[in-house]
């Protein structure tokens, strides 16, 4: 009974409002100056550099004795980093525990923040809620909905242990041939700024409550914005064959755009608290953000007065010279960068940025605001609260992956989807239709509905995660029992159905493995859905992708044309609307082009140039 009461507290604290401390504006983080000051005063300068070394889980847990000799303050999970016991919640949880436990052996016992890339749930462990991609929510244009689905990711991360998850992401992609441009709410910065903030409350709340994580407003600032190249960038990511290169590349605008684009999502992040922010692997006019004093130290802590701490990006300081590392941690430090995540070459960090202290050549002063900052965040989370336990809260557990968070994520995917086209009243569909035949590589793929950081780093196609629905299944568990459901990937077979139902697009993808050049529909899919049109029956096509595709002849073939993007793992959020239970209200977060020639093509190109094949914010519904 008692645990059922549990549940059900901890959903009500989820999905309603918080219980205990009432929601009021955060503490900044210079109110904990003095208990934060007074510790760096005691500490040497080990102790000191620990704090700002990140290492990632599997390196420094081969050898956890390093978590007291290197006296480690954060650890992360990147991208494939999952324990080596498998990937279940009790083994996230004891591998969160027993970092944890070692890191506070150390004389200060200063616990550790353990970072993990949350951004669309708790998205590397099997069995959480899977929410659609930012640039879906962008389609919602829904705050409330965006900080009710941190709220929610929140504490799926907190019931593995974990505080601190590396999002949201605020970037402004401006050119959607860029793999990462699912990570963006929008090419409109004033959606970016709304739903970054939106994201930070949901996610941070008041710091200090154990439902509560850290945010990190990533990547500062303006890795959406890069020029394209035709030559590969030295450290990103590519896909074989690739042909283009826009992700870690340069960005070359002046002052005033990178202000008027690419910054409202970190002045309203910091508007809403946030404590970390995390500078992108790209360049501003030939200067690696990473090792930018302009950027990371004169705009963002003193102009914006940002006061959390600055997070590297994943052995990024390296890419600032690659041929002398030493000079790299050199004018990364000295620029702004508070931790660095250095993953398995942080006994090298630590023992360069010891050499270049001992040199004169990074001040102490800089290490000193560097670990203030760090450990005032700290405190404002609680994590230095003597009396309060550190380690995992296993009762959240119940409420990992549950009905009721599925419930808000299948409400996100029903609000993002956006309809493009619906003629002769292809939709809604009939539940009572005597025949539905569905079609298309995607139709039956929960790898696919989720994209790519989920489960492994670049995602993956199928059962990447089970308690998910898939398009088809949730058309089979929506229809009357009279109705006959059919399938075939290619399309074939058809004929004599009432309506086909094809669902096509990208398959996952992460970071610079997803820059492209051509964003054309694969050859699969406009086959799957010329096969449908000659079995001359009504045709509904769903687009499941990261960003728009250049939809060719489907789009004539198509009497019925929806947007899901990448929805993740609640598919019956897709029948809600196919089956006319809920209007379609989705506005595109991106301009949808006609042609690969028109991009980039954005709301920021002239007026006269801006000619997509539907704007941005466009939806059509009944
Ligand atoms: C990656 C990404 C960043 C992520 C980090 C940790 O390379 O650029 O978004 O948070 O590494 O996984």
């Amino acid at each position: 009974m008692k645990s059922t009461l549990y549940a059900a507290a901890a959903c009500f604290l989820l999905l309603g409002c918080r219980t205990g401390t009432v929601d009021q504006k955060p503490k900044s983080f210079s109110s904990f100056d003095s208990e934060a000051k007074a510790l760096v005063a005691r500490m040497t300068l080990e102790e000191k550099l620990g704090q700002m070394t990140q290492p990632e889980q599997g390196p420094v847990m081969a050898s956890p004795g390093d978590m007291q000799k290197y006296f480690i303050g954060s650890v992360l999970s990147g991208g494939d980093s999952d324990p080596q016991e498998g990937n279940t919640l009790e083994a996230w949880t004891d591998l969160y525990d027993r970092v944890q436990t070692e890191a506070m052996k150390t004389r200060f016992g200063i616990p550790v923040l353990y970072g993990v890339d949350a951004v669309h749930g708790h998205s590397n462990v099997l069995g959480a809620v899977i929410f659609p991609h930012n640039i879906a929510l962008g389609c919602t244009r829904d705050p409330e909905l965006v900080e009710k689905i941190n709220r929610i990711t929140a504490a799926e991360v907190r019931a593995t242990g974990i505080q601190w998850t590396f999002s949201p992401c605020v970037a402004v992609p401006q050119d959607i041939r860029w793999g990462r441009t699912y990570e963006g709410f929008s090419e409109d910065p004033e959606l970016v700024a709304t739903l970054g903030e939106a994201a930070v409350r949901g996610l941070q709340g008041n710091l200090g409550d154990p439902l509560s994580v850290l945010a990190c407003a990533k990547h500062f600032v303006g890795d959406g914005g890069t020029a394209p190249s035709a030559l590969p960038i030295p450290g990103a990511p590519a896909a074989p064959g690739a042909r283009l290169w826009l992700d870690r590349g340069d960005m070359r605008v002046d002052e005033s755009t990178l202000r008027r684009i690419h910054l409202p999502g970190y002045v309203a992040a910091i508007r809403a608290g946030v404590g970390s922010i995390m500078p992108s692997y790209s360049s501003w006019n030939g200067v690696k953000c990473t090792g930018s004093h302009r950027l990371l130290t004169e705009i963002l802590k003193q102009e914006l007065g940002f006061e959390g701490f600055l997070i590297s990006d994943y052995n990024a300081i390296a890419e600032i010279r690659p041929d002398d590392y030493k000079t790299s941690v050199e004018i990364a430090v000295n620029a702004g960068i508070d931790m660095a995540m250095e993953t398995s070459h942080y006994r090298r960090f630590f023992d360069t940025l010891k050499e270049l202290v001992d040199e004169g050549r990074v001040p102490m002063a800089r290490i000193d605001d560097a670990v203030t900052r760090i450990l005032r965040v700290k405190f404002a989370m609680g994590l230095m609260d003597k009396g309060r336990s550190q380690l995992a809260d296993r009762k959240l557990h119940q409420v990992f992956g549950s009905d009721a968070h599925r419930a808000v994520a299948r409400e996100a995917v029903r609000k993002s989807l956006v309809l493009l086209k619906n003629e002769s009243r292809a939709l809604p569909i009939s539940k009572q239709a005597a025949r539905i035949h569905v079609a298309g590589k995607s139709a039956d793929d929960i790898g696919n509905q989720c994209g790519g950081w989920t489960i492994r780093w670049q995602g993956q196609g199928g059962e990447v995660t089970p308690g998910g629905t898939t398009v088809l299944a949730a058309i089979r568990s929506s229809v009357s029992p009279a109705t006959r459901v059919t399938y075939s990937r290619d399309g074939t077979g058809a004929e004599g159905a009432v309506v086909a139902v094809a669902v096509i697009g990208e398959k996952p993808y992460a970071e610079g493995v997803g820059d492209r050049d051509d964003l054309g529909l694969d050859p699969e899919d406009r086959a799957t859905v010329a096969n449908l049109k000659k079995a001359r029956i009504p045709v509904v096509t769903l687009v499941i992708s990261g960003r728009p595709m250049i939809l060719g002849d489907v789009l004539g073939q198509s009497d019925a044309l929806l947007a899901a993007f990448l929805p993740g793992t609640e598919g019956r959020g897709i029948t809600d609307v196919l089956f006319g239970d809920y209007k379609p209200t989705g506005k595109l977060s991106f301009s949808w082009p006609r042609a690969n020639g028109q991009l980039p093509l954005n709301i920021h190109a002239p007026e006269e140039l801006y000619d997509p094949l539907f704007r941005c914010g466009h939806g059509l519904t009944w």
